[in-house]
């Protein structure tokens, strides 16, 4: 699958998982939504063929370099996050109170009151898109004001990106530019307003630019920008000092502590013994790079993967119920 080299390039940027971990995941996903291969393949918009040599995790056997599967798991991540994102989960969640859920909430609603902007910088599976939706629900529900949660795509093009700001809102959504901002400002100015982007950093300099308007001219929105360490390397760029000025916080994230990953295994699994916990919580452990330095997390994604994992294996060790009555006829 041959890409050019500068979308090549952006993509190498982006932070995507590691093919282990974009492969677990899109294995789960297919599993959970009950989807063939073809039918993610398909969703995805990408080659039904390198799709499964990929996901057989032979990519690297066919072709000569790792970045190859740069494009396969940009488009899987996408699809996957864009389905968990709009669709309902099946069964309620529990939420797990985490000091970096209670930390991001805190700078949300701040920056819903003062509409100040702040940066989330955190890898893959640290509570980012949990939180902001999580949040916004609640804004939403307390009537304190406006929150609008939009997803951005790779290459999203500013228009796009505001054309799919105004649907969320839920407010008319054509027109070019100038006419989507003063939508935005016009409805959601009656009261406070925050936007929140996650995955940032696929915005480029117009996006962030464009975004920036709605922060500087009245009514004043309050802006959370979440997302890989790209996004933070990107607003390093020297034409982004109007951005930097404007950000009151980054939330550099570090995942889950082992004492609140114990704590979520406990409630969700029920009593465990260390050694189980321990092993555990290591295999919820991943790495990832931030200035250049590599550092391990534990990463919320894969903690609640392992939990999905024990409760199935449970449920196979169960004796199936129909067996039961048929013993008692
Ligand atoms: N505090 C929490 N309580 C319950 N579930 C959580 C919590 N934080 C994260 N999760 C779950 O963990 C998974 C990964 O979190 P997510 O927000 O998607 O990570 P990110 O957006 O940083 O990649 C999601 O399925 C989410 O439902
Ligand atoms: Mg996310």
């Amino acid at each position: 699958m041959p890409i050019a080299l500068n979308k090549k390039t952006r993509l190498q940027a982006l932070g995507l998982p590691s093919d282990v971990e974009m492969i677990r995941r899109a294995r789960a996903f297919a599993l959970r939504a009950g989807l063939t291969y073809s039918e993610l393949a398909d969703l995805a918009g990408i080659n039904v063929n390198s799709f499964r040599v990929w996901i057989a995790g032979n990519y690297d056997r066919h072709h000569s370099c790792d970045s190859n599967t740069l494009i396969v798991r940009a488009a899987i991540k996408a699809a996957i996050d864009r389905h968990e994102i709009e669709s309902q989960p099946a069964a309620p969640v529990n939420h797990h109170p985490t000091a970096e859920y209670e930390a991001v909430r805190r700078s949300m609603l701040a920056a819903l009151r003062k509409g100040t902007a702040f940066l989330v910088d955190g890898p893959p599976g640290t509570q980012k898109t949990y939180t902001f939706r999580r949040v916004a629900a609640e804004i939403e529900a307390s009537r304190q004001g406006r929150a609008v949660y939009v997803y951005a795509r790779v290459d999203h093009a500013p228009q796009a990106f505001l054309t799919e700001a105004c649907t969320e809102a839920g407010i008319p959504n054509r027109g070019t530019i100038d006419q989507l901002l003063r939508k935005l400002r016009f409805f959601l100015g009656g009261q406070r307003a925050l936007l929140i982007v996650d995955e940032a950093q696929h915005l480029g300099l117009n996006g962030l630019e464009v975004l920036r308007q709605l922060l500087d001219t009245p009514p004043y929105f309050g802006v959370v920008l979440g997302g890989s360490h790209d996004l933070s390397m990107r607003l390093r760029d020297w034409r982004m000092e109007q951005w930097r000025s404007r950000l009151r916080r980054s939330h550099m994230l570090m995942g889950l502590s082992a004492a609140e990953a114990g704590r979520i295994l406990s409630a969700e699994l029920g009593a465990m013994h260390p050694s189980d916990v321990a092993q555990t919580v290591a295999d919820a452990t991943v790495e990832a790079v931030r200035n250049k330095k590599t550092f391990r997390y534990i990463s919320a994604r894969n903690l609640f993967f392992a939990i999905e994992d024990a409760r199935a294996a449970m449920e196979e060790a169960r004796p199936p119920a129909n067996e039961k009555v048929e013993a008692i006829a």
